[in-house]
């Protein structure tokens, strides 16, 4: 497969940078088309189709992004006044402007989450609310995030997932899954994604993260439950016509074996696993703290299971990310003062180990004994 490469630079800022491989360009230009919300676009009706039957469900939404995917899976669980519980660093909790109160009508409650990702399994028990009470908003939704960002892409385990599901399933409550990198996690557990899928009601996957498409995310689930989603989606004007051409990469992103994306994957972490290994050797390199790795001190590699890596610098951080930028290296910064690099489509062993070259430079120029030695140069 050859690799769309960008200009010389190593772009480690997020998955989402990934450009469309030969195949799929060529998937869209010759994709045949028709009018989406007539539901009558063949790309976009095969592609959903292929999306239910990787993930073992009745029916599939083809969507802008994953932000629209995780709204109008709440659009198509909940009611106005419910609420969903969900992890308190997750995406739809931080990251999507509040849609779920802004355009639902729903409340979050926030569970704490663990350095694996998990939840405390009798906490959440606990967190669903007693419909009796006048006072109380009504449960309606589980949510969690496979693989977890802010733990450094932690897969949650399939166990995990199912007894979430058997206690939201107690409480009459559905479990949605934002898996925007949910293949991530299925090859670094050594799952089919169906298995993976299985004790949810509804899963949100993006396929323009590692499985490299220009746009999309798939919603799968139930057919009553992805034709209210498909209502919700046209609500928030996501209702899209000739959508085909950008459908057309999906389908070949969700190809079996080779000729897809999804077994790839299994590089990315390799080289997410090479680069935490070279940078936790460097000098000045630490463990991030908080989720991503709570013992401070050395970077541990073995948190590494999907593909991100996130670390703290002993250094000002916009120096080593301007210093690293100037050699054609981009990473981003992360919360809590850390630095992410997340490995994709695009980036393979030899830029891993450009980057560390690169890292390890920077890491010399900004280091207070170089900066010193500067000073006394300069006198
Ligand atoms: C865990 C998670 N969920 C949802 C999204 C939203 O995806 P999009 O950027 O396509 O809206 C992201 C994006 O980074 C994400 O990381």
């Amino acid at each position: 497969m050859s690799i769309e490469r960008h200009g010389g630079i190593v772009d480690l800022r997020s998955d989402t940078v990934t450009h469309p491989t030969p195949a799929m360009r060529k998937a869209m230009f010759e994709a045949e088309l028709g009018d989406d919300v007539f539901g009558d676009d063949p790309t976009v009706n095969a592609l959903e189709e292929r999306a239910a039957e990787l993930l073992g469900k009745e029916a599939a939404l083809f969507v802008a992004s994953g932000t629209m995917g995780n709204l109008v899976a709440q659009l198509g669980h909940l009611g106005r006044g419910q609420e969903t519980i969900a992890g308190a660093s997750t995406h739809i909790v931080s990251d999507e402007q509040a849609g779920h109160a802004v355009v639902v009508g729903t409340s979050i409650r926030q569970m704490a989450e663990r350095p694996d990702g998990t939840w405390d399994l009798a906490e959440l028990n606990d967190a669903f609310r007693d419909p009796r009470d006048l006072h109380e908003p009504i449960s309606g939704l589980v949510a969690i995030e496979n693989t977890h960002a802010h733990s450094m892409g932690q897969p949650l385990p399939l166990e995990y997932v199912r007894n979430v599901a058997e206690i939201a399933h107690a409480h009459g409550v559905p479990l949605h899954v934002d898996g925007a990198r949910f293949f991530n996690a299925a090859r670094a557990l050594g799952l089919t994604p169906r298995e993976l899928a299985q004790p949810a009601d509804s899963i949100m996957f993006c396929l323009s993260k590692g499985l490299a498409c220009p746009i999309g995310s798939m919603v799968v689930g139930r057919r009553d439950f992805i034709a209210r989603a498909r209502r919700g989606r046209k609500l928030v004007g996501g209702g899209m016509r000739q959508v085909g051409v950008l459908a057309a990469p999906g389908l070949v992103a969700l190809r079996d074996g080779a000729d897809g994306m999804i077994d790839r994957l299994a590089e990315d972490h390799s080289n997410a696993r090479t680069l935490a290994e070279g940078l936790a050797a460097l000098d000045g390199i630490e463990s991030a703290g908080g989720l991503a790795q709570p013992e401070l001190g050395p970077l541990d590699p073995g948190r590494v299971q999907t593909n991100f890596v996130v670390f703290r610098v002993r250094r000002d951080r916009a120096r080593f990310l301007n210093g690293l930028r100037g050699r054609g290296i981009l990473m981003v910064e992360y919360p809590h003062d850390t630095i992410r690099a997340v490995t994709h489509y695009g980036v393979d062993a030899t830029d891993i180990e450009r980057v560390l070259a690169a890292c390890a430079a920077v890491l010399r120029e900004t280091s207070p004994t170089a900066a010193s030695a500067a000073a006394t140069a300069a006198i």
